[in-house]
């Protein structure tokens, strides 16, 4: 059975994956807004993931006969200056979660939760990659800058992101 404080950290963490994915539903509505329909695609996606790792939180409380009592989801911002801005906000975003899973990693350990450092073990290389997924946009946006044609190949690109 998993105990009350790592079942309370867990619980926070279903708030911080559902706020996250708000966040990217309201980058997506930004984008949408702006006439970048594929960087509105990626976001959408990135959505739907956050919603898939609060479930996994969600799920593994219930498997170790926790309980979840869910809070308000905070509201998220909705404006912003431009794509760059906006992957900027989203890259600055996943490594405020990857310090939120190394948090709860060393909870795990302190509470010799065996079991939750296994199952935090998936997130800590989910993280590697989300980083590196909003870390390699903000690059190619800041290499494009203001250029109109290369916006507009870039959010091609991005458009073309299926659901994994
Ligand atoms: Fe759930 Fe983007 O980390």
């Amino acid at each position: 059975m998993i105990s009350k404080k790592m079942q309370d950290a867990f619980v926070d963490q279903i708030n911080e994956e559902l706020f996250s994915s708000y966040l990217y539903l309201s980058m997506a509505a930004w984008f949408e807004s702006k006439n970048f329909h594929g960087m509105a695609k990626w976001m959408q996606v990135q959505a739907e993931e956050e919603r898939e790792h609060a479930m996994k939180f969600f799920d593994q409380i219930v498997e170790r006969g926790g309980r979840v009592k869910l809070a308000a989801i905070k509201e998220p911002q909705f404006e912003w200056k431009n794509p760059l801005d906006a992957f900027q906000a989203a890259f600055a975003h996943e490594q405020h979660i990857t310090k939120r899973i190394n948090d709860l990693t060393d909870l795990a350990v302190k509470e010799k939760d065996h079991a939750s450092q296994i199952f935090l073990q998936w997130f800590v290389k989910e993280q590697v990659e989300e980083e590196a997924h909003a870390d390699e946009i903000v690059h190619k946006l800041e290499f494009i800058g203001e250029a109109g044609h290369g916006l507009y190949m870039i959010d091609r690109e991005l458009g073309a992101r299926e659901a994994d």
